[in-house]
């Protein structure tokens, strides 16, 4: 099976799921493909990697499964997420881990398990990481649960870069957790574990500037240490809380306008290695209620469009950094394979017209839940064709 995907100047051509050419007009013919997809005005991309998402598979399928988790991704333009372990029961054996690698073969995104750090995320006993990693797994996390204990992080952090797996933490101090230093004490005790140990630690979804701030530092001097942004963070503040909408609760919360800059900047000066959704299906019943909510919002189908307002508005000055945040630099932190349109690499893209305006409307979506922070907002920028190992898994419903 050939295809090409033509679009005037940087023609694709895709034989076998695999890219095998890149050029122009003259330098790829038609004549012999399967088929030709017109891309006149669009623009090629690597597909997404999301190293940040909630499943709720197995246990709260009713939240999301494997099937809807999978269609969101390629709404979205993601052709990579990484699962997190926080499901019902916890994915902390091998079993589990195999379990998800074998329900996701087939589905139109690639599905890579993060196991818990701890037995049960009860922040009491290390998982048996090497096992974790011969299932399938290709890092350690209690997502959602910070790793209280220090004694505990720090062996999670050695037996882990034993057994090839990253460790991504969750920093949140619980019994302090109302406070912004809730995450600054955690995000500075990762650093200092990191840098001592001299071992690799990626810490998820930063929100204030000051952690922002403790990174930064640490880069300079030459640690190993790594950290994603969430679109939600870097495009609301925390005023929208006052709305008492429970779709703009969740974990670290919404911050202020200094943090939201911090972060932006964060994101153009390379502190900030990547972006990541922290896609957390929640039901409608249980945000219904404000006081009682669950924190986490949906994030696959928007993070795309979220980063691209900060294209267009020249936060970020080129669709090079773009594909670096959303591309590249999620897959080289966690050793997967992809993310350049280069010759020999696998077929799997996001085919995006810049400047189609739409708007979010969570109801149309793919998630089984629709708790979106985003909704009713107008974005510039729509997926209009997602494709895995060269087939096609999403089209925009006006491509049809
Ligand atoms: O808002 C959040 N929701 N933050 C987390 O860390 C966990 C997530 C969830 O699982 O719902
Ligand atoms: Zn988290």
């Amino acid at each position: 099976m050939t295809t090409l995907l033509k679009n005037g100047s940087e023609d694709i051509l895709i034989e076998d799921g695999v890219i095998s050419a890149v050029g122009d007009d003259t330098e790829i013919a038609a004549s012999y493909v399967d088929k030709v997809i017109d891309c006149t005005g669009l623009t090629i991309f690597p597909g997404i990697c999301d190293m940040h998402v909630h499943l709720r598979d197995p246990g709260q399928t009713h939240k999301e499964d494997l099937i809807s988790g999978a269609r969101a991704a390629a709404a979205g333009g993601v052709t990579a997420i990484m699962c997190m372990p926080n499901t019902t029961p916890p994915i902390d054996t091998p079993e589990a881990v195999r379990d998800i690698v074998e329900r996701s073969k087939g589905l139109p995104v690639k599905v890579y398990p993060c196991a818990a750090i701890t037995k049960g995320l009860l922040g009491k006993e290390l998982s048996d990481f090497q096992a974790l990693k011969d299932a399938g797994a290709i890092a350690v996390s209690d997502d959602g649960m910070p790793v209280a204990d220090s004694s505990l992080m720090m062996e999670a952090m050695i037996l882990a870069d034993k057994a090839g797996l990253k460790v991504i933490s969750h920093c949140e101090d619980l019994k302090i957790a109302d406070t912004r230093i809730s995450e600054n004490l955690m995000v500075s005790r990762e650093i200092c574990l990191s840098e001592n140990l001299r071992l690799p630690v990626h810490i998820a979804h930063v929100s204030t500037k000051e952690a922002i701030g403790y990174i930064k530092m640490a880069k300079r001097r030459q640690t190993n240490v790594t950290c994603e942004v969430t679109p939600h963070h870097f495009t609301f503040t925390n005023d929208k809380l006052l709305k008492q909408d429970a779709d703009y609760l969740m974990n670290p919360p919404l911050r202020g306008a200094d943090d939201v800059n911090a972060i932006i900047i964060g994101l153009y000066n390379g502190t900030v290695n990547c972006i990541a959704s922290d896609h957390a299906p929640h039901s409608a019943t249980e945000k219904a209620d404000f006081n009682t909510a669950p924190n986490g919002v949906i994030g696959l189908e928007t993070m795309l469009a979220a980063t691209l307002r900060l294209y267009h508005t020249a936060k970020i000055p080129t669709l090079d950094k773009v594909v670096e945040l959303l591309c590249v630099n999620p897959r080289k932190i966690l050793g997967i394979p992809g993310g350049n349109l280069k010759v020999g690499s696998p077929a799997d893209l996001a085919i995006v017209d810049l400047n189609e305006f739409w708007v979010a409307q969570p109801e149309s979506f793919q998630s089984k839940s629709k708790n979106s922070c985003f909704k009713g907002r107008t974005f510039k920028g729509k997926v209009k064709y997602t494709l895995l190992n060269g087939e096609v898994v999403y089209m925009g419903k006006d491509m049809v």
